[in-house]
């Protein structure tokens, strides 16, 4: 991969000349590559733009940040647009709707902010070979808006950015080394894919503030014991999803009324078809009594066995 790097370079440095680039960061591993792959070759002339929706994991917006400013001394913008992603899912429950809000507000926040950055002429993309040949693309043609409408739901016809798309041809594992060989940390490079609507969609029913915390709390502890496990890098991708179930129990000797949480941890090569995986019992046991212990509000943990299909990976 060093000779993709030297070779990409070169033909980003040709192609984007003297001109000003704009690149969304979405915490995940193509657009970070992407970032600093574009970085390399023109430095300063790359801003970064990092919309916060709140909708995140623990941790996930400060990773970027430190990575962004200090190895890459890109210029970062950080826009938080958390109230109002909240305010715009107010009362929202069904799954295909929080998507459509989410995509049209990431969009609209994402145009003004790169509208600020003076005289950009590119936008660079973290479209990888799956993604054109989902899209029902070939290589040779422009990805277009192929990303953004996989992630998001499509660039708007009037933002007038030309298309820098420098890993459009490698597959995920090759983004990884690429990311490793440039120097970006494993605990980005080697992270597990994260839907486009973040944990909306592993808050079953209305997202709230109160369940979006606990579910950050609940998924930052599946992720630290999976890794203090070693299993982190033989799962394809786990999950903490709450659910909208109360049930009975008892804290502190007193009756409580509080929400159940399921834990998803699957295998995949394709994420078309996925198995369950058969994480060990004490792992298990470990994952449920600190989230019982630590979370408030969750006196309940589930573990979901069931293979896609039928069940999607994500549970909305
Ligand atoms: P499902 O749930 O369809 O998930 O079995 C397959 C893979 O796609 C991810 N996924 C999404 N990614 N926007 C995304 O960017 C979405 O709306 C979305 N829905 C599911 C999921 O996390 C899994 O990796």
């Amino acid at each position: 991969m060093e000779n993709f790097i030297e070779t990409s370079v070169a033909a980003l440095k040709q192609q984007i000349g003297d001109e000003k680039v704009v690149c969304g960061l979405s915490g995940g591993v193509d657009s970070a590559v992407t970032a600093a792959l574009v970085s390399k070759a023109i430095g300063a002339r790359l801003t970064c733009i990092f919309v916060d929706t709140g909708l995140m994991r623990k941790g996930e917006m400060e990773s970027v940040q430190s990575v962004f400013t200090e190895n890459f001394q890109t210029d970062l913008r950080i826009v938080d647009a958390e109230a109002r992603f909240l305010d715009a899912l107010a009362g929202i429950t069904d799954p295909q709707q929080k998507r459509k809000i989410i995509g049209k507000l990431f969009i609209d926040i994402f145009s003004e902010e790169a509208a600020k950055v003076n005289g950009a002429k590119f936008l660079a993309q973290g479209t990888i070979y799956p993604d054109i040949v989902e899209s029902g693309g070939t290589p040779d043609k422009p990805a277009s808006t192929i990303k953004f409408h996989h992630n998001v739901g499509g660039l708007p016809d009037d933002l007038e950015f030309d298309l820098v798309e420098p890993l459009r041809l490698l597959y995920k594992e090759d983004v990884r080394q690429v990311g490793r060989d440039l120097g970006l940390p494993e605990s980005l490079t080697g992270r597990h894919p994260f839907p486009g609507p973040g944990l909306a969609v592993r808050c079953l029913g209305e997202v709230t503030k109160e369940k979006l915390d606990k579910l950050r709390e609940a998924d930052a502890i599946l992720t630290e014991e999976i890794r203090s496990a070693g299993l982190y890098d033989s799962i394809s991708q786990a999950m903490a999803v709450c659910l909208p179930v109360q049930s009975v129990g008892v804290r502190d000797g007193e009756r409580c009324y509080e929400n159940a949480v399921a834990i998803r941890c699957i295998k995949t090569s394709d994420f078309m078809t996925a198995k369950s995986v058969r994480l060990p019992w004490e792992v298990l046991d470990k994952i449920a009594e600190r989230i019982l212990d630590e979370v408030p509000g969750f006196n309940r943990v589930v573990y979901d066995v069931s293979p896609k299909p039928p069940a999607t990976i994500e549970w909305e």
